[in-house]
């Protein structure tokens, strides 16, 4: 039994703002993590704001216990003090079981909560997890007279989740998306990984046996592909983003691109970063390509109202490859509207 569809986009609290009908549009190519108890970090956010889509204070995990209460402090300051412009401003608080939950949540919400984009709440493993949060949420918005609802996006970090996902993705109005969590997810499917993300040389397919007797070669395969997949359908069937999350190796940039490609090629919009050099990966992996943009404004350029079949560059045409290149259209002149320079790239 669910709620009627008109119930569903009824404020949880007398006096609380209505759910968005429409998820809000913005660029969010990289959520950027920062730990807001250390002052250096909080000097740089104000920069940092301005070259990130996304800047996220991160109240969680590699948050050392004594600082838990710092860090919340300290991302108040920040929101209170700082003028984010176009950028989202999010927090990751800690999860539902732990000390500090609610304390974060009523925290925040009394001292910023018209500031606060999205909240992104870790580890939930299914929608009564969601339930909770929205009603919560709305009893302080309403409580502190927060006039814009504040969004929940989901990390998918344990093999319940991934079971519950979803009912997750449909469990409010309120929801915004969910990331791929690879490490606490890891360790909760039992995998035999040691890393944050990304693949594993053991995970592969063997090639035939050859019958010149060369050696034969294990092709990687994509850890994530499965997760990926099912969560990008989760989300897009209930009009959420998909994103991929954290990637370790700072060393390793080019594993961390081909990861952050992958998931953009299956369906996700954005992903995290955890170092600054990160950023720049994500704005080149989660926009789209200046080539296929250019072939996707031919497409509907040929095809004004996306109906009948045309021929490009000896390619058919027809309505599935239109809405696929308005999909890339769309993006791209979001990206536009920031980056004058990526605007003239496209031709917008
Ligand atoms: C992120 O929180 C992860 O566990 O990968
Ligand atoms: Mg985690």
């Amino acid at each position: 039994m669910s709620k009627l569809p008109r119930k569903f986009f009824e404020p949880l609290a007398i006096g609380a703002p209505a759910p968005f009908r429409e998820p809000p549009v913005a660029l969010e190519r990289m959520i950027h993590f920062f730990p807001p108890q250390v002052e250096k970090m909080r000097a740089k956010v104000p920069d940092m704001a301005k070259q990130v889509d996304v800047l996220l204070g991160n109240l969680e995990d590699a948050i050392p216990i004594d600082a838990k209460e710092a860090a919340r402090a300290g991302f108040i300051e920040v929101a209170r003090n700082v003028d984010f412009g176009a950028t989202g401003l999010w927090t990751r608080v800690n999860c539902l079981n732990s000390p500090w939950f609610l304390d974060d949540v009523t925290e925040i919400v009394a001292a910023v909560g018209d500031r606060l984009d999205v909240l992104m709440l870790p580890k939930v493993e299914g929608p009564w997890d969601i339930h909770y949060t929205d009603q919560l949420l709305a009893q302080l918005e309403a409580k502190h007279g927060v006039t814009k609802p504040i969004m929940i996006h989901a990390i998918l970090e344990t093999a319940l989740g991934v079971e519950n996902v979803s009912e997750i993705a449909a469990a409010s109005p309120r929801m915004h998306g969910m990331s791929l969590g690879p490490a606490d997810l890891a360790a909760s499917r039992r995998m035999k990984t040691t890393r944050v993300g990304g693949g594993h040389p053991f995970y592969g397919v063997l090639e035939d046996t050859r019958e010149d007797g060369a050696a034969r070669t294990l092709f990687q395969q994509d850890l994530w592909h499965y997760t990926v997949a099912r969560m990008v359908d989760a989300c897009v069937a209930n009009d959420l983003k998909a994103f991929y999350g954290p990637f370790g190796d700072f060393a390793d940039d080019a594993a961390c691109e081909a990861q952050f490609r992958n998931a953009f090629l299956l369906g996700c919009v954005g992903a995290w970063s955890l170092h600054p050099k990160q950023i720049a990966t994500a704005k080149k992996v989660f926009s789209p390509d200046v080539n296929e943009v250019r072939f996707a404004l031919r497409i509907l350029e040929a095809m004004p109202d996306g109906s009948g079949a045309v021929m490009i560059d000896g390619k058919m045409q027809d309505d599935a490859t239109w809405k696929q290149a308005k999909v890339m259209v769309d993006l791209a002149r979001l990206v536009a509207a920031k980056d004058p320079e990526m605007a003239a790239a496209y031709g917008l």
